[in-house]
């Protein structure tokens, strides 16, 4: 931590919040499908473009060199981010869901006709496709943790959930839809007291407070850029070194060999194992930014005016009739998932538009949740530190209005 400075000033970074939308200053509202970027993160990659571009890992000229320092540098960055124990447990990805999916592939032997592995209801179709696929492709079985009515994992119905069979838990550690903060260092205990490998999807939680993988002690934690205010395109799987070893490659093709002639290849040593063909250079460097942004801010001050926000929106959704909130756990981020009688959410979407105000609507890749929650979809208003209390008074303003007219 260094300069400091107030979430109000932080917010003169995001130029794009300064627009109208439909003729009303534009409400982003939709930060937990995807973050807005600050100036810095777009002029690293800027600069990245005009001074640096090659391709990495070839030693053979300047321009080679500086892309590899920029993009180990932000390996290295990341490895802060999480405090991993070591820079080869930190792989690039596509994001969270290609991380899923190189971590189900990877896990493929040691799984065996049979073996359970345990999905909670809560999970986002990333970190529960995956593990169905690989059901499907071992004869494994898929097993449900449960959620209580307010939102909260039923996490001692893993007394009787894990058996001897269950070799994998994959869970989430915030939901995109109820933003419950799940209890995963008491999850990863048990699973780990069993011999049970845990998967946990950080997507929605490094974007609201620091992760520490070594103190979950999971054993893989996956999150997505453009969710931490870095660019499309890159996330990161976080694992453990001894797994990683064990795990075949996910991709095979450049970067990710030792040698290769046609008797037989071997593979390159970790992390590129798991980086075939050139990777995602610029955006790297657009993480390694967008960690220096976060780094350089009081992150405990983000959190506490985001949990104001959602505090004050809590409070106003009383008096709007009708409306009722998804997800009333105690312990969530700020993300807000409701429902208004009579009023579908698409409409409430469309209608918010209209006032300048983005949110998002549907069923938010979650559709097990959706179903065991009875409901079609949710609207879902996500709050990150640029927002303001002003924009979420806006926002039930706009609220009050379509509830008189529409219902
Ligand atoms: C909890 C959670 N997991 C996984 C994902 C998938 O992330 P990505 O599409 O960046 O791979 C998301 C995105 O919304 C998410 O919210």
């Amino acid at each position: 931590m260094s300069t400091q400075r107030s979430v109000s000033e932080l917010r003169q970074d995001f130029k794009i919040l300064d627009q109208e939308i439909n003729g009303k200053p534009l409400i982003y509202f939709d930060s937990a499908a995807s973050t807005q970027k600050p100036e810095q993160v777009v002029e690293a990659m800027r600069a990245y473009y005009y001074n640096d571009n090659a391709n990495v890992h070839r030693g053979a000229h300047t321009l080679g060199d500086r892309a590899t320092s920029g993009f180990e540098g932000a390996r290295d960055k990341v490895v802060h981010f999480l405090n991993a124990a070591s820079r080869k447990e930190i792989i690039w990805t596509k994001g969270t869901t290609e991380a899923m999916n190189l971590v189900a592939n990877g896990l493929a032997p040691r799984l065996n006709k049979g073996d359970e592995i345990i999905v909670s209801r809560m999970e986002h179709h990333a970190n529960i496709v995956p593990w169905q696929m690989l059901a499907e492709r071992i004869g494994a079985v898929v097993k449900v943790l449960d959620v209580s009515e307010n939102g909260d994992i039923l996490v001692e119905q893993l007394d009787t959930l894990i058996t001897a069979k269950t070799k994998i838990l994959a869970c989430t550690h915030v939901s995109n839809v109820l933003g419950t903060i799940i209890p995963i260092k008491e999850i990863v205990a048990r699973a780990k007291a069993n011999n049970v490998i845990t998967v946990i999807d950080g997507a929605q939680a490094t974007p609201h407070f620091k992760v520490d993988v070594q103190a979950l002690d999971c054993d893989f934690y996956a999150f997505s850029a453009h969710k931490i205010f870095g660019p499309t395109g890159i996330g990161v799987l976080y694992g453990k070194e001894a797994l990683l070893e064990e795990m075949p490659p996910y991709q095979g093709g450049g970067e990710m060999i030792e040698r290769v002639s046609f008797e037989g290849t071997t593979f390159n040593q970790l992390p590129y194992k798991f980086e075939a063909g050139t990777p995602p250079i610029s955006q790297a460097v657009g993480v390694g930014a967008a960690l220096d942004y976060l780094n350089s801010a009081d992150r405990k001050a983000m959190e506490a005016h985001e949990q104001a926000l959602l505090t004050q929106a809590i409070e106003l959704s009383k008096g709007i009739p009708g409306m009722r909130l998804i997800g009333e756990s105690s312990n969530k981020v700020a993300v807000m998932s409701f429902l208004i009688e009579g009023l579908h959410p698409s409409d409430i979407g469309t209608l918010l538009d209209q006032q300048g105000i983005g949110i998002r609507t549907g069923h938010h890749c979650a559709m097990p949740l959706m179903e065991y929650l009875g409901v079609p979809g949710t609207a879902r208003a996500s709050f990150a530190f640029y927002n303001t209390a002003e924009e979420v008074e806006r926002l039930f303003e706009a609220l009050a209005k379509i509830q008189r007219m529409f219902t």
